[in-house]
């Protein structure tokens, strides 16, 4: 464990696949598994949906994040992205919600390719990818929002934006029947209790289309029978690492 000394509320912690994640003291809580970071942000997240991707009809693919964090699950969305073959056929949104604005000081500062991009240096369209990243974390860190676009040479359209806030006001203002999935990646619910409540996923349900998906690591069965009451199907998948199983959940509307 390192502590960073410009903030020692956050603490890089190497996990067992050799990707970093950050512990954060006043949660008490990694953001990711210590059994690999990286490896539970693709089964959690980044695998279930690229399948959806492939099976969707529209012309744009719309994700958004609850708790950016250190970006991780964006940055693998990122590379999946650049790897799909055949040439993406949709334009990417990516919208996220970060209560924490000295997260991303503290990233813009504290990201380099020691840390979050230790185990995947190896070819030239990642490093391209981690420096079009670091790019944009450190454009407008004390913005509310920050939107850009970012460009890869295989001219993938993905509009991008961080809204910092909390997520609970931020979803109101999102339009209804948007997103295609939402990734509830928020620390647990024992810690923070207010991105859990059926009130809140009532407004995931608002902003999902039809048919819409969210993914989360949970599988907490108070949380699933809020969702399975909004009208949610409830899947459990194999887990990662020390968790039994994961969830993606399919809303019926
Ligand atoms: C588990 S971490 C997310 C990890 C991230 N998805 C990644 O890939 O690096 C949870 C994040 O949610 C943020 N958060 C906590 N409460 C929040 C709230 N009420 N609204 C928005 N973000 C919140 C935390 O600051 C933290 O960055």
């Amino acid at each position: 464990m390192t502590t960073q000394e410009n903030n020692p509320r956050y603490v890089w912690q190497k996990t067992y696949d050799g990707s970093y994640t950050l512990f954060d003291c006043k949660y008490n809580q990694s953001m990711h598994s210590q059994h690999g970071a990286l490896s539970e942000c693709r089964h959690v997240y980044i695998d279930p949906t690229l399948e959806l991707l492939q099976s969707s009809q529209d012309k744009v693919f719309s994700v958004l994040e609850i708790g950016f964090g250190i970006g991780l699950n964006f940055r693998v969305w990122l590379e999946a992205l650049l790897q799909f073959n055949p040439a993406l056929p949709v334009t990417i949104e990516y919208e996220s919600f970060e209560s924490h604005p000295e997260l991303l000081d503290f990233l813009a500062c504290n990201l380099d390719s020691h840390t979050l991009f230790a185990s995947h240096t190896s070819d030239a369209s990642r490093a391209e990818l981690t420096q079009a990243f670091l790019k944009w974390i450190q454009k407008h860190p004390h913005q509310r929002s920050l939107t850009s676009e970012i460009n890869m040479s295989r001219e993938i359209k993905i509009a991008s934006e961080i809204k910092i806030g909390n997520a609970p006001d931020l979803i109101l203002t999102c339009p209804d029947n948007h997103f295609d999935v939402v990734w509830q990646d928020a620390f647990s619910e024992k810690v923070n209790q207010e991105l859990w409540t059926i009130d809140f996923f009532k407004e995931v349900k608002r902003v999902l289309k039809p048919n819409g998906t969210l993914l989360t690591y949970s599988v907490a069965s108070a949380m699933r029978r809020r969702l399975e009451e909004l009208g949610f199907e409830c899947q459990k998948r194999r887990g990662f690492g020390g968790k039994r199983e994961c969830l993606l959940a399919t809303l019926k509307k």
